[in-house]
Protein backbone atom coordinates (compact mmCIF):
# COMPACT_ATOMS: atom_id res chain seq x y z
CA UNK A 1 0.00 0.00 0.00
CA UNK A 2 2.54 2.37 1.03
CA UNK A 3 4.75 3.81 -1.54
CA UNK A 4 8.14 3.43 0.54
CA UNK A 5 7.37 -0.02 0.66
CA UNK A 6 9.65 -1.43 -2.03
CA UNK A 7 12.01 -3.59 -1.27
CA UNK A 8 14.15 -4.04 2.04
CA UNK A 9 11.96 -7.93 2.50
CA UNK A 10 14.93 -10.13 1.46
CA UNK A 11 14.48 -10.04 -2.37
CA UNK A 12 17.17 -9.50 -5.40
CA UNK A 13 15.24 -7.41 -7.58
CA UNK A 14 16.14 -7.48 -11.54
CA UNK A 15 15.09 -6.50 -14.35
CA UNK A 16 14.67 -8.12 -17.84
CA UNK A 17 17.72 -7.44 -19.69
CA UNK A 18 15.58 -7.90 -23.32
CA UNK A 19 14.63 -4.69 -24.81
CA UNK A 20 11.95 -6.48 -26.39
CA UNK A 21 7.90 -5.44 -25.26
CA UNK A 22 6.73 -4.33 -22.04
CA UNK A 23 6.41 -7.96 -20.53
CA UNK A 24 10.14 -8.43 -20.68
CA UNK A 25 10.23 -5.32 -18.27
CA UNK A 26 8.81 -6.27 -15.75
CA UNK A 27 11.10 -6.03 -12.60
CA UNK A 28 11.11 -10.34 -11.45
CA UNK A 29 12.36 -10.99 -8.08
CA UNK A 30 14.24 -13.92 -7.40
CA UNK A 31 13.31 -16.00 -4.06
CA UNK A 32 16.38 -15.90 -1.77
CA UNK A 33 16.45 -16.48 2.05
CA UNK A 34 13.59 -16.56 4.33
CA UNK A 35 11.11 -14.80 1.69
CA UNK A 36 7.90 -16.26 1.99
CA UNK A 37 6.17 -17.11 -1.75
CA UNK A 38 3.58 -14.19 -1.29
CA UNK A 39 6.00 -11.61 -0.29
CA UNK A 40 8.03 -12.22 -3.09
CA UNK A 41 4.65 -11.57 -5.61
CA UNK A 42 3.57 -8.59 -3.06
CA UNK A 43 7.43 -7.34 -3.59
CA UNK A 44 6.99 -8.08 -6.90
CA UNK A 45 3.82 -6.18 -7.45
CA UNK A 46 4.74 -3.37 -6.25
CA UNK A 47 7.82 -3.24 -8.15
CA UNK A 48 5.52 -3.15 -11.26
CA UNK A 49 3.00 -1.26 -10.26
CA UNK A 50 2.67 2.20 -12.38
CA UNK A 51 0.90 3.75 -9.48
CA UNK A 52 3.16 2.84 -6.73
CA UNK A 53 6.05 4.37 -9.08
CA UNK A 54 3.92 7.50 -10.02
CA UNK A 55 2.64 8.13 -6.48
CA UNK A 56 6.64 8.23 -5.20
CA UNK A 57 7.00 10.72 -8.02
CA UNK A 58 4.72 13.08 -6.97
CA UNK A 59 5.54 12.55 -3.51
CA UNK A 60 1.94 10.87 -2.52
CA UNK A 61 2.12 8.66 0.57
CA UNK A 62 0.16 5.62 -0.76
CA UNK A 63 -1.04 4.43 -4.22
CA UNK A 64 -4.22 5.06 -2.83
CA UNK A 65 -4.18 8.72 -3.42
CA UNK A 66 -5.27 7.91 -7.04
CA UNK A 67 -8.27 6.03 -6.10
CA UNK A 68 -9.47 9.38 -4.13
CA UNK A 69 -8.03 11.92 -6.74
CA UNK A 70 -10.10 9.56 -9.97
CA UNK A 71 -12.89 9.52 -7.47
CA UNK A 72 -13.56 13.11 -7.22
CA UNK A 73 -12.51 13.64 -10.31
CA UNK A 74 -15.41 11.75 -11.30
CA UNK A 75 -17.94 12.65 -8.77
CA UNK A 76 -16.64 16.17 -6.86
CA UNK A 77 -17.74 15.65 -3.85
CA UNK A 78 -14.41 17.03 -2.41
CA UNK A 79 -14.96 20.53 -1.97
CA UNK A 80 -12.87 24.33 -0.43
CA UNK A 81 -13.50 24.79 3.19
CA UNK A 82 -14.78 21.08 3.70
CA UNK A 83 -14.74 19.38 7.24
CA UNK A 84 -14.06 16.00 6.57
CA UNK A 85 -12.85 12.71 8.57
CA UNK A 86 -10.89 10.33 7.67
CA UNK A 87 -10.72 6.67 8.92
CA UNK A 88 -7.93 4.22 8.37
CA UNK A 89 -5.54 7.70 7.12
CA UNK A 90 -2.24 5.85 7.21
CA UNK A 91 0.13 6.16 5.75
CA UNK A 92 -2.16 9.95 4.66
CA UNK A 93 -2.12 9.66 0.67
CA UNK A 94 -6.18 10.67 0.91
CA UNK A 95 -5.16 12.79 3.87
CA UNK A 96 -2.92 14.35 0.66
CA UNK A 97 -5.95 14.76 -1.71
CA UNK A 98 -8.53 16.21 0.19
CA UNK A 99 -5.97 18.72 1.76
CA UNK A 100 -5.31 19.71 -1.58
CA UNK A 101 -8.96 19.98 -2.52
CA UNK A 102 -10.28 21.45 0.31
CA UNK A 103 -7.77 24.39 0.45
CA UNK A 104 -6.01 23.31 3.56
CA UNK A 105 -3.31 25.12 3.09
CA UNK A 106 -5.01 28.07 2.43
CA UNK A 107 -6.39 28.19 5.77
CA UNK A 108 -9.52 26.63 4.17
CA UNK A 109 -11.55 23.39 6.24
CA UNK A 110 -10.39 21.05 8.42
CA UNK A 111 -9.34 17.40 8.33
CA UNK A 112 -9.38 14.89 11.30
CA UNK A 113 -7.70 11.84 10.12
CA UNK A 114 -7.54 8.49 12.68
CA UNK A 115 -5.58 5.27 12.46
CA UNK A 116 -4.17 2.43 14.14
CA UNK A 117 -0.94 2.87 12.91
CA UNK A 118 1.10 6.28 13.73
CA UNK A 119 1.12 8.80 10.53
CA UNK A 120 3.65 11.20 9.74
CA UNK A 121 2.67 14.91 10.43
CA UNK A 122 0.45 16.11 7.36
CA UNK A 123 0.04 20.11 7.48
CA UNK A 124 -3.13 21.09 8.47
CA UNK A 125 -4.01 17.89 9.36
CA UNK A 126 -5.45 16.70 12.96
CA UNK A 127 -4.11 12.73 12.96
CA UNK A 128 -5.22 10.71 15.82
CA UNK A 129 -3.35 7.31 16.15
CA UNK A 130 -6.28 5.32 17.81
CA UNK A 131 -8.32 1.92 16.84
CA UNK A 132 -11.57 3.30 15.86
CA UNK A 133 -13.42 0.76 17.28
CA UNK A 134 -11.97 1.70 20.38
CA UNK A 135 -15.31 3.04 22.69
CA UNK A 136 -13.89 6.66 23.03
CA UNK A 137 -12.95 7.39 19.10
CA UNK A 138 -16.32 8.86 18.08
CA UNK A 139 -16.42 11.02 20.77
CA UNK A 140 -13.11 11.83 20.65
CA UNK A 141 -12.82 12.73 16.54
CA UNK A 142 -16.07 14.80 17.02
CA UNK A 143 -14.56 16.82 19.57
CA UNK A 144 -11.47 17.29 17.23
CA UNK A 145 -13.38 18.58 14.64
CA UNK A 146 -15.40 20.42 16.31
CA UNK A 147 -19.03 20.41 14.99
CA UNK A 148 -20.25 18.60 12.38
CA UNK A 149 -18.42 16.94 9.19
CA UNK A 150 -19.45 17.44 5.24
CA UNK A 151 -17.80 13.91 4.34
CA UNK A 152 -16.85 10.91 6.30
CA UNK A 153 -14.41 8.73 4.24
CA UNK A 154 -13.07 5.08 5.26
CA UNK A 155 -10.35 3.50 3.80
CA UNK A 156 -10.32 1.09 6.62
CA UNK A 157 -9.11 -2.63 5.68
CA UNK A 158 -8.99 -4.95 8.60
CA UNK A 159 -5.96 -7.52 8.59
CA UNK A 160 -6.87 -10.19 6.46
CA UNK A 161 -6.89 -13.89 7.85
CA UNK A 162 -7.10 -16.20 5.33
CA UNK A 163 -10.43 -17.46 6.29
CA UNK A 164 -12.83 -15.81 3.97
CA UNK A 165 -15.95 -15.46 5.79
CA UNK A 166 -13.97 -13.82 8.62
CA UNK A 167 -12.55 -11.80 6.85
CA UNK A 168 -15.78 -10.58 5.42
CA UNK A 169 -17.17 -9.93 8.54
CA UNK A 170 -14.52 -7.88 9.66
CA UNK A 171 -14.95 -5.96 6.47
CA UNK A 172 -18.90 -5.21 6.94
CA UNK A 173 -18.11 -4.53 11.33
CA UNK A 174 -15.65 -1.53 10.01
CA UNK A 175 -18.60 -0.46 7.05
CA UNK A 176 -21.23 -0.77 9.58
CA UNK A 177 -19.73 1.06 12.36
CA UNK A 178 -18.33 3.97 10.00
CA UNK A 179 -21.41 4.67 8.94
CA UNK A 180 -22.76 4.27 12.59
CA UNK A 181 -20.43 7.04 13.32
CA UNK A 182 -21.22 8.90 9.95
CA UNK A 183 -25.18 9.27 11.11
CA UNK A 184 -23.42 11.08 13.98
CA UNK A 185 -21.76 13.49 12.75
CA UNK A 186 -22.76 14.34 9.06
CA UNK A 187 -24.16 17.73 8.27
CA UNK A 188 -27.34 17.80 5.54
CA UNK A 189 -25.73 17.43 2.35
CA UNK A 190 -22.69 15.87 3.63
CA UNK A 191 -21.14 12.85 1.73
CA UNK A 192 -20.01 9.20 2.68
CA UNK A 193 -17.18 7.26 1.01
CA UNK A 194 -16.09 3.70 2.24
CA UNK A 195 -14.09 0.90 1.40
CA UNK A 196 -16.23 -2.49 0.77
CA UNK A 197 -15.54 -5.49 -1.11
CA UNK A 198 -17.41 -6.97 -4.04
CA UNK A 199 -19.85 -10.46 -3.70
CA UNK A 200 -19.84 -9.32 0.24
CA UNK A 201 -23.31 -9.42 1.64
CA UNK A 202 -23.22 -5.95 2.35
CA UNK A 203 -26.90 -5.38 0.85
CA UNK A 204 -28.44 -4.27 4.44
CA UNK A 205 -26.01 -1.36 4.52
CA UNK A 206 -26.59 -0.20 1.00
CA UNK A 207 -30.76 -0.40 1.86
CA UNK A 208 -29.57 1.91 5.38
CA UNK A 209 -27.56 4.25 2.98
CA UNK A 210 -29.98 4.86 -0.03
CA UNK A 211 -32.64 5.68 2.84
CA UNK A 212 -30.82 8.16 4.72
CA UNK A 213 -28.69 9.41 0.90
CA UNK A 214 -30.20 10.88 -1.92
CA UNK A 215 -27.67 9.02 -4.13
CA UNK A 216 -25.47 6.06 -3.21
CA UNK A 217 -22.85 4.91 -6.00
CA UNK A 218 -20.61 1.38 -6.12
CA UNK A 219 -17.26 2.95 -7.49
CA UNK A 220 -14.15 0.57 -8.66
CA UNK A 221 -11.40 3.18 -9.47
CA UNK A 222 -9.26 2.23 -12.11
CA UNK A 223 -6.69 2.68 -9.35
CA UNK A 224 -7.97 -0.23 -7.55
CA UNK A 225 -6.25 -3.05 -8.76
CA UNK A 226 -8.75 -5.31 -11.18
CA UNK A 227 -7.97 -8.59 -9.45
CA UNK A 228 -8.69 -7.10 -5.93
CA UNK A 229 -12.38 -7.94 -4.94
CA UNK A 230 -12.23 -3.94 -3.29
CA UNK A 231 -14.97 -1.69 -4.33
CA UNK A 232 -15.77 1.92 -2.56
CA UNK A 233 -19.47 3.30 -1.96
CA UNK A 234 -20.33 6.74 -2.55
CA UNK A 235 -23.28 7.82 -1.03
CA UNK A 236 -23.47 11.70 -1.22
CA UNK A 237 -26.92 14.43 -0.19
CA UNK A 238 -27.07 13.39 3.46
CA UNK A 239 -30.15 13.36 4.31
CA UNK A 240 -30.17 14.11 8.43
CA UNK A 241 -34.05 15.06 9.06
CA UNK A 242 -34.97 11.66 7.55
CA UNK A 243 -32.79 9.84 9.69
CA UNK A 244 -33.60 11.73 12.58
CA UNK A 245 -37.40 11.01 11.99
CA UNK A 246 -37.02 7.24 11.32
CA UNK A 247 -35.10 7.13 14.70
CA UNK A 248 -37.82 8.80 16.75
CA UNK A 249 -40.86 6.61 15.36
CA UNK A 250 -41.53 3.98 17.80
CA UNK A 251 -41.07 0.29 17.38
CA UNK A 252 -43.74 -1.28 16.26
C1 LIG B 1 -5.69 0.87 2.79
S1 LIG B 1 -5.00 1.59 4.22
C2 LIG B 1 -5.49 3.26 4.08
C3 LIG B 1 -4.74 4.04 3.05
C4 LIG B 1 -5.03 5.53 3.10
N1 LIG B 1 -6.37 5.82 2.64
C5 LIG B 1 -4.05 6.31 2.28
O1 LIG B 1 -4.46 6.87 1.28
O2 LIG B 1 -2.88 6.39 2.65
C6 LIG B 1 -6.06 0.98 5.47
C7 LIG B 1 -5.75 1.49 6.85
O3 LIG B 1 -6.84 1.17 7.72
C8 LIG B 1 -6.30 1.08 9.01
N2 LIG B 1 -7.24 0.44 9.92
C9 LIG B 1 -7.76 -0.82 9.85
N3 LIG B 1 -8.58 -1.05 10.89
C10 LIG B 1 -8.60 0.08 11.63
C11 LIG B 1 -9.25 0.46 12.83
N4 LIG B 1 -10.05 -0.39 13.49
N5 LIG B 1 -9.04 1.69 13.32
C12 LIG B 1 -8.23 2.55 12.69
N6 LIG B 1 -7.57 2.25 11.53
C13 LIG B 1 -7.75 1.04 11.01
C14 LIG B 1 -5.02 0.30 8.81
O4 LIG B 1 -4.13 0.48 9.88
C15 LIG B 1 -4.51 0.89 7.48
O5 LIG B 1 -3.55 1.88 7.72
Amino acid sequence: MSSGQSGGKGGTAKSGGKPAGARDMRVKVKKAGKLKHSSQLWLERQLNDPYVKRAREMGYRSRAAFKLEEMDDRYKFLKSGQRLIDLGCAPGGWCQIAAKRIGLEQGKGHIVGIDLLAVDPIPGVDLIQLDFMADEAPALLTERLGGRADGVMSDMAANTTGHKKTDHLKIIALAEAAVEFAHSILAPGGFFLAKLFQGGDSAELLTMLKRDFTTVRNVKPAASRADSSELYVLATGYRRAAREQQAERPES
